[in-house]
């Protein structure tokens, strides 16, 4: 290893200590080839399960599902399992039914940072079409088994990872540079403390190349709407204003305020008429008003607890009133938490327009909780997640495929696949808006 790069990894070489880093994935993700080349660009050990397994028994998988069975198998390999996550500093690349065992995922979660490495099924067939040693994969029809598989499996390499990696068409290198960077960026304490399959995850909006240092947190979980010390943590008064409408309000301003209350925060409630038809100066004006009856002063957040619709109008009257006060998104559709909440755009409609008045104004930080979609009316749900088709199809193939396999999931409201779409979506429009804060043609896409 030359010098630059030894410089360049031991920053993250220090962050991880003596971590253990596990990978997960379907067979022919690439564990194998991806788990060999991070431990030698990061000085770890290199553990493969399923030849652990082999050198114990002394003979190949194959065999062991001829004479034993799967169930046999699965036995072995937890026992692989147990033994190998009480090992430090170590890469291991697990067997994709690894995960299959409840106790099996718990024991990876616990035993170090888990990576799924994510492969579309046509990349899946592509690579393992002439591979005869893996016995699930012994059939006529290897596409459709693979598809069987990935259907059955995907959630669970989901619940168990702390950071995907989509594997798709690139090389080696390129991929082990994608994965140390995303290591870079993740909070290991913050994982290694939430274990479990709802844990809150950030994405960071960031302005720093433009010349102000400007960039806010988008926190995304289920169940997180009570979690005020992540709001508290932003504001610099202790009195906010929340802006809400006579429909969300009944359902999630109390529980908001009750939480907040315990935090020692007032807030000063701002309940406007619910509509589209309402996003103009009038209703502006009634947000004015409470403003000033209430003495909110230049450090009074306000909070938007609503749909897109309450997020323009609430964050227009932070970037006016008193020219400009603090304003934090708690969007509460799933159009609001994939698009309008992130990228600062903020405005009223005209009788000649619409979204004709308004200013660009970034929130100090983005709350979305996922559990408030439980209550969206069904049509608003679709209008959400057509918005996050958009961003497959326009800018990012791999989660255009993840949408494919998991719409009926998304569907059903599942928390877990929730979150994933959502955090994505934040994603791409994070970079679309960091790269083109104002919307002048410059940025990707
Ligand atoms: N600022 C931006 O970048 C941006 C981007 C896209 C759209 N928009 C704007 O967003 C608006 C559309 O937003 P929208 O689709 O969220 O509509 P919306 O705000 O009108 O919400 C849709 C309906 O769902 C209700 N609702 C919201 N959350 C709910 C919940 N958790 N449970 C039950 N009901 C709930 C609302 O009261 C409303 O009746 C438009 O005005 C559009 O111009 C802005």
């Amino acid at each position: 290893m030359n010098l630059s790069k030894t410089k360049i990894l031991q920053p993250i070489q220090k962050k991880l200590g003596n971590t253990n880093i596990i990978l997960v994935g379907m067979m022919g993700a690439g564990k194998t080839t991806i788990g060999k080349a991070l431990a030698s660009s990061l000085g770890k050990e290199f553990i493969d399960s399923d030849h652990e397994i082999q050198d114990r028994t002394g003979v190949k998988i194959p065999v062991i599902f001829e004479i034993e069975g799967e169930a046999g198998f699965r036995k072995r390999e937890s026992e692989v399992l147990i033994e190998l996550v009480k090992k430090n500093n170590i890469i291991l690349a697990t067997g994709g039914g690894a995960v299959l065992s409840r106790e099996n995922r718990q024991l990876l979660r616990r035993g170090g940072i888990v990576i799924y490495l994510r492969a579309t099924v046509n990349d899946l067939y592509r690579r393992t079409r002439h591979d005869k040693n893996r016995p699930l994969l012994q059939t006529q029809n290897l596409f459709v088994r693979l598809n069987e598989l990935y259907v059955q499996r995907d959630a669970l390499y989901r619940e168990t990872a702390h950071v995907i990696i989509d594997s798709g068409k690139q090389g080696v290198r390129f991929l082990v540079q994608k994965l140390i960077n995303k290591l870079i960026s993740i909070d290991f304490n913050n994982i290694m403390q939430n274990n479990n399959k709802n844990a809150m995850q950030t994405i960071t909006v960031d302005f720093t190349p433009s010349s102000e240092k400007r960039s806010y947190p988008i926190h995304i979980g289920h169940g997180i709407l009570q979690q005020v010390d992540l709001i508290v943590s932003c504001l610099s008064q202790k009195r906010v204003a929340i802006v809400s409408n006579t429909t969300i309000a009944p359902l999630y301003l109390d529980k908001l305020r009750t939480a907040l209350e315990k935090q020692g925060i007032i807030s000063v409630p701002i309940i406007l008429p619910d509509g589209e038809a309402h996003k103009n100066w009038e209703t502006l004006n009634l947000i004015f008003d409470a403003l000033l009856k209430n003495h909110c002063e230049r450090n009074t957040a306000i909070l938007a607890l609503g749909g897109g619709v309450i997020g323009d109008l609430a964050g227009f009257a932070a970037a006016t009133y008193l020219r400009g006060v603090p304003f934090i998104q708690i969007p509460t559709t799933l159009l609001a938490q994939v698009d309008s909440s992130v990228g600062g755009k903020t405005g009223i409609n005209h009788p000649l327009g619409k979204n004709m008045i308004g200013a660009f104004y970034q929130p100090r930080m983005v709350l979305t909780d996922s559990a408030t979609l439980n209550t969206l009316p069904d049509r608003e749900l679709r209008a959400g997640l057509s918005e996050i088709i958009k961003y497959g199809l326009i800018r990012d193939p791999a989660f255009f495929d993840w949408l494919e396999q998991n719409m009926h999931r998304l569907l059903a409201r599942d928390p877990v696949t929730l979150n994933e779409a959502i955090q994505r979506s934040c994603e791409n429009k994070a970079e679309i808006v960091a790269a083109d804060e104002k919307e002048n043609g410059s940025g990707p896409c």
